[in-house]
């Protein structure tokens, strides 16, 4: 897929744009605070039907006006299609594609694959594991629907345990307990399996992306880890910790704690890598994403690079851009506050390319 035109009206600093892209690379530069991510965040807005952060709709709208439209015009050999947005802070948010409105956004997600690397990532590697396991169960949700049920039913169950385990007023009815470990089980089983087949599928994508940015000098592994691994019978997990959860007053085992751990040459990334180094994993990751979506989907997604070659040495910015101008990356949007630094890139590119000022929600073409 490819995105020929975005039109923008309102969206955050960005007053108006009408912007032609090139099917290949996309740069933009300009100093800090100009819009470069906002420029970025309205394409994943269009592909995701929100934006990279999960603001609410009402601060993406540019202050001091009340609405905000962003229409794109995509092509997929023949096929094209017009995806419009308009949002009206205090009105029902308008989404169309090919002039006809969703009668639900979730239809959308997935007509418009997108990567985006961003600086917020890192708290993937940073954060706790809860980013984590969202990071997971969405890559697992996109191409497996059986997936996203269950999970959606496991996490109703948990609430259902919790409210129970919660209520002082009421003594605990173990049999209904019994009733819901069961299907916690019996689902977070299904849960585990379909991870543990996913990161044994993912693994070597992930560890051929991070050999080849860091020129094969550092060896990156991404563990699983669950209480659910190597129990036959997760429901012996649940009942040994009934009591205890009793008095904790909420679920303290289950798949809703794994974790999955980055590790570097053995040592967790999280505590001692380098902030290059955790950038590597988190270009590592999303690249192995991408090809995970490449392989599964119609069509090449959108990549979005925002700001990804700050604290980088140049032999990994050199990796990287070696990387992204093979054929299977599709069409590219790199964002940099150097131009001096992007005209290096694209000096070595053989493909067509567009470079953009952005000045205050201004962007222009070079
Ligand atoms: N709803 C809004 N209305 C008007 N301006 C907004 C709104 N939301 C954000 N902004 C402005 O957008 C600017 C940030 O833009 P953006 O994050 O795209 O900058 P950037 O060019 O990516 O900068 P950096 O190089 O620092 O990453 C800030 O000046 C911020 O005040
Ligand atoms: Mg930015």
């Amino acid at each position: 897929m490819i995105i020929d035109r975005i039109s923008i009206l309102n969206f955050k600093n960005i007053e108006e744009a009408d912007l032609v892209f090139s099917p290949k690379m996309n740069c933009f530069f300009g100093n800090n605070g100009m819009g470069k991510t906002n420029l970025l965040d309205a394409l994943y807005y269009l592909s995701f039907t929100k934006n990279y952060t999960n603001l609410p709709d009402s601060q993406l709208v540019k202050h001091g006006t009340d609405f905000c439209v962003l229409q794109g015009f995509y092509r997929d050999g023949e096929a094209e299609e017009e995806i419009y947005c308009g949002i009206k802070p205090g009105s029902r948010k308008v989404f169309r594609r090919n002039r006809k409105e969703y009668s639900r956004m979730s239809e959308h997600i997935g007509l418009i694959p997108l990567v985006m690397v961003s600086p917020a990532d890192v708290s993937l590697i940073q954060g706790g594991s809860e980013e984590r396991r969202r990071f997971v169960d969405m890559v697992v949700s996109q191409y497996d629907k059986d997936y996203l049920r269950r999970l959606i039913h496991y996490n109703k169950i948990l609430q259902q345990r919790n409210s129970m385990l919660r209520d002082n007023l009421k003594p605990v009815d173990d049999s209904l307990l019994d009733i819901l470990d069961e299907q916690l089980s019996e689902t977070g089983k299904v849960i585990h399996e379909k991870r543990k087949e996913f990161i044994e599928s993912f693994l070597p994508v992930f560890r051929e992306y991070y050999s080849r940015i860091s020129n094969g000098g550092e060896q990156v592994d991404l563990r699983y880890e669950s209480q659910f691994a190597d129990i036959s019978d997760p429901r012996a997990l649940f009942s040994s910790r009934r009591e205890r959860d009793k008095l904790l007053g909420y679920t303290s085992a289950g798949v809703h704690k794994d974790d999955f751990l980055f590790l570097l040459d053995d040592f967790l990334l999280r505590k001692t890598g380098s902030q290059g180094q955790n950038k590597t994993c988190l270009i590592a990751l999303k690249l192995a994403q991408f090809e995970h979506l490449a392989r599964l989907g119609q069509t090449a997604p959108l990549l979005l690079l925002d700001d990804i070659f700050d604290k980088l040495d140049a032999g990994r910015v050199e990796q990287i851009i070696a990387l992204v101008a093979r054929p299977e990356f599709g069409q590219i949007f790199i964002t940099d506050t150097n131009r001096k630094y992007l005209d290096e890139i694209l000096a070595g590119m053989k493909h067509d390319y567009r470079l953009f000022h952005v000045e205050n929600g201004k962007t222009g073409l070079l």
